[in-house]
Formats: structure tokens, sequence, C-alpha cells
């Protein structure tokens, strides 16, 4: 738990739960997302200022649906239930909530019955976003209702003497249009909350924790080129000051000349000392025959932590490991424990770490979004070729080969990635996209140049949207923009002869495709 006043958000399971997240730290309070085993001792904890309860796929009277072990009156705290978390609610008071009405999904309009703070400032009828199949059938007499759908169903709830409150809609979602206010009335009416998250309270509070765990030690920070390490290696740099070494691990398939822009870049820009290791052929001899993309993001986190044990021993000893693990990184790595939430994939730097690790691990921005780290980059003047670098993934061009990888399909997709952003780079679309990238398809199609017959792999042009890679959508990419890097492609890199687009968003997709 970071060390800053907050709201909990307690998960089970809504693909909205993140936004909730979101949405919060937007206004500048800070919230992180517990599993629903979490203990109530914990959530007592002064720091937390109010509860949310999320909403959540299963139904309120399955047994195996996930409910918390404590009741809710005893914390003595606002509580806000969304959806499933608003059901949950209901039944620990004895009301009845059932499923044989048609649920309601998508835009609804509410009308308002009566003054509450959760809803001041509202219209009397309001469009909001529901998804929900089951629903409230009965209150118990300590409830108040305070707002009903147009299909007369029950949308809100009050206690009568404690602040606590249930909607049966989406506040989070955009498509509520007065979402903002009723989070605004739970946050700082109801629940008192200050505008502490600023980017600036980050910086101070980040730098005194390290201060506090580094003592006079030595720390090892892995840079990877991307905006979330370089603002780890300049929080660092400032907290430690020439107890911090920086190492750059080539592994040998990173994109063509990443290397030296880099390391240009953060020496000119940063002022910070990196040193290069290369390891591109250990790398490659231990992933050469592994088909599995979860296998080869193991082997790759495993293969980084050897490299910088090895380096640690050479050049000095270090007792901790920086690296520029993400909130994302956490959470979809199935890492918020006991969380409902899969594993989507094992990020190499969190799901990928082998169990037996000779360093502490620092990881200074592991509670923040990716915008948020671009934010706390900016107040700590990292020059804008960094701040606005599309992210690179850790396993870098080894997910971005379907299956096996060799050193021809290494080239093979350096060449054409490096066609791909250079003209996104030339045609000013470079800025305008979350990421952008090529991959690999090792399977071959017939086409025909000249007049002879060719028989090659595809190329994938990947570009998306997104605010923090939780979520995507693909760029509308312009087609005169298309048509030149298929083109440019295809006549100059040996080994394509077809390019295609995806037009694939996350979810259901994911940004990369291992
Ligand atoms: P996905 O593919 O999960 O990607 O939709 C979301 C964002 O995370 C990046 N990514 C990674 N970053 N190590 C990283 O440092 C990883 O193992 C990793 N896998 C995905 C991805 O490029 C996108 O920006």
């Amino acid at each position: 738990m970071i060390n800053s006043s907050m709201i909990a958000i307690i998960d089970f399971g809504s693909q909205y739960t993140k936004l909730i997240a979101r949405r919060i730290r937007e206004k500048n309070v800070y919230s992180e997302i517990f599993s629903y085993k979490t203990d109530i001792e914990i959530l007592k904890n002064p720091k937390i200022k109010a509860i949310i309860l999320s909403g959540g796929p299963s139904s309120v009277y399955n047994n195996k649906s996930p409910k918390i072990n404590w009741i809710l009156k005893e914390i003595n705290k606002p509580i806000l239930g969304i959806c499933y978390g608003m059901q949950l609610i209901i039944q620990q008071w004895g009301g009845k909530i059932d499923s044989k009405g048609n649920g309601e999904y998508g835009l609804a309009k509410v009308s308002i019955k009566n003054e509450s703070q959760i809803f001041k400032n509202l219209k009397k009828e309001t469009d909001v976003w529901m998804s929900h199949g089951d629903q409230v059938f009965k209150l118990n007499t300590d409830w108040n209702k305070i707002a009903l759908s147009d299909n007369n169903i029950i949308a809100g709830i009050q206690h009568k003497n404690l602040p606590i409150y249930g909607l049966q809609f989406h506040p989070e979602v955009n498509h509520t249009i007065e979402g903002e206010t009723i989070l605004d009335n739970f946050l700082f009416n109801i629940s008192n909350c200050e505008k502490k998250w600023t980017s600036e309270n980050f910086i101070d509070k980040s730098i005194i924790k390290i201060r506090n765990k580094v003592k006079k030690n030595h720390v090892l920070c892995a840079i990877s080129g991307g905006v979330d390490s370089a603002v780890v290696a300049v929080l660092l740099h400032k907290a430690i000051g020439n107890q911090l070494s920086c190492v750059f691990i080539d592994h040998g398939f990173l994109r063509n000349n990443e290397v030296a822009e880099v390391l240009s870049s953060l020496k000119n820009g940063i002022g910070i000392n990196i040193n290069v290791y290369d390891y591109s052929n250990i790398f490659l001899k231990k992933i050469t025959n592994i088909n599995d993309p979860e296998q080869k993001r193991k082997i790759i986190g495993e293969q980084f932590i050897r490299a910088f044990e090895e380096i640690s021993e050479k050049v000095g000893n270090y007792k901790f490991l920086a690296q520029g693990t993400l909130y994302p990184d956490i959470i979809e790595s199935g890492g918020i424990e006991d969380g409902v939430s899969d594993t989507i994939k094992s990020h190499h730097n969190v799901g990928g770490l082998p169990d037996n690790i000779k360093f502490e691990l620092i990881e200074p921005v592991k509670d923040l979004f990716k915008d948020e780290v671009r934010k706390v980059g900016k107040e700590l003047n990292i020059p804008n070729f960094i701040l606005n670098r599309h992210p690179f993934p850790g396993p870098g061009l080894a997910i971005r080969i379907l299956g096996k990888i060799n050193k021809r399909k290494i080239n093979i997709l350096k060449s054409a990635d490096e066609i791909f952003i250079k003209i996104l780079r030339e045609t000013n679309e470079y800025e305008k996209i979350w990421q952008a990238f090529c991959v690999l398809i090792p399977s071959k199609t017939v086409g025909v140049m000249g007049d002879a017959r060719t028989y090659e792999n595809i190329i994938a042009l990947r570009a998306v949207t997104s605010l923090d890679g939780m979520t995507a959508d693909w760029y509308k990419m312009p087609y005169d923009i298309l048509n030149k890097v298929s083109s440019e492609i295809i006549n100059n890199v040996n080994g394509v002869n077809r390019v295609v687009y995806d037009i694939t968003t996350k979810p259901p997709g994911t940004i990369e495709w291992e």
C-alpha cells in the first residue's frame, strides 16, 4: 500500500474496475485496487478514506461468487457499491436480489427521486450506463431508494444513517453523462478527500522512500530506453546520486539503432551514464527452440536477472535492482493478491521474474499508470524524445516473431519495423499513435514480383491508440500511408511478400501478438 491517503477499490472482477481507479486518480486522489479477500484490518487503515465496491460478472446469490468476509457497517467509512457492489450491500442488509427481470444493458434513463449528497447538482433525469442481469426487488427498512430507471428498476440507494450508497449503473463510464459529478460528490462531499495526488508530491515522496530503503547500499537500474525506466533512473539519481549504476542489456531483440539512440538521448537529455552489455548470443541460444509465448516471456525474464547478477558480481556489489514496472503490468500479470482477474500475460518484469533473485527489487513507479509516468517524467524535465516514445516491451522483438526465432527472422522484422516507424515519423503520424510496430508471421503465401512467383512471409502492421495500454483501439491510418509502408516493405525487405493491417481492438485482442 502506498504511503498516501487513498480510496480502496474492492475488485469483484468487473471490466471497469481499473477504469474506476483511473477516474479517481484523474481527480488527484490516489486509488488502489484490492482483492475482495482483503482483511478488514487492512481496510481500517486511516490512510483509506473510503471504499468502493466494484461491479462484477457474478450473481450475489451464487455460492461461488466473490464475497467479502467482513460486515460493511463495521468499517465506519463511506462506501459506494457499484452494480454487483450495490447488490452485495443489499444482500448484507437482508434485502432481495433476483434475476427474474430482463436486466438492462447499455444506455438508460434514470430519474433521481430524493435529494441525496451523492446526486448533488444532478439533473432530475439523467442518462446512465447500465450493465446488469440481476436487480433489486426488496430493500431493508434502513434504506432509501434514491434513483429509479425508466424500467422501474431501483438504480440508486442510500442508507438512512450511514454514508453508504449503491448505484446500479456505472458512474465511471463516459456514457454516464453526469458520472463525473457523482464521483466528485462521493470523493469530496461525502469522503472529504483532498486533491493531493500530483506529480510533484509523488516525486518528493518517492525520493524520501528510496533514500529510506536504499540507505548506504548500491542500486543497479535496468534501462530499456522507454519512459518508465528513464523516470525510475532520474528519480533514483536524484535520491541517491552515485550509489546508482544504470545498465542497458542488449538482448538482441532490439530495433535497428536502438542502443545508440537510447544511449545518446539519455546521456544528452538527462545526463545519466549508462553501461551497455551485449548478451544477444546467450538470449538467442536460450530461446531458439521455444514456440510458446508465455515460455518465451519467462525465459527472457529469467535471463535478464541472470545477466544483472553476473554484472553485479563483476562490477560491484549491488543490493538492489530497480525496474520500471507499472501498475497495469502488475494487474495484467495477475499481481493483485488473491485477485479475480486472470493472468493475461506475464509482463517480463513481473510475472516473468524467477523465484530466486539475489537482489531486492525497487520499483518506484509500480503504482502508476503510463500517462501518470509521463506526467512525472515531464516534471523531471525528461526530454520529449523519450517521454513520447512508443512503449517497447521488455522481451522486445522476440514476442513480435510468432513461434520459433532465429537471426534471419529477427533481421527481417528489424528491417520492416524500421521502415514503418520511419514513415510514421516523416508523415507526423507517430505522435498521434500510442504504439506502432510490425509483427512477423512466419507463414508463407504466394505472390508475384516482376514476372516471378514468390513464396514468402507476412508482416502485420499494428498501430493503436490508447490512454494507458489497458484498452486500445486500432488506429485509423490514412490509406496512402498504409500504401507507402506496404510497398516500401515488400520492395526492400527480403523474405516478405505480403503486408496486412491489424484491425483488432483491446479487448478482445491484446496490443502485442504474444
Ligand atoms: P498488451 O500486449 O498486454 O500490452 O496489450 C500492453 C502494453 O504493455 C506492453 N508490454 C510489455 N511491456 N514487458 C514490458 O515492459 C512486457 O513483457 C510487456 N508485454 C507487453 C505492450 O507493448 C503494450 O504497450
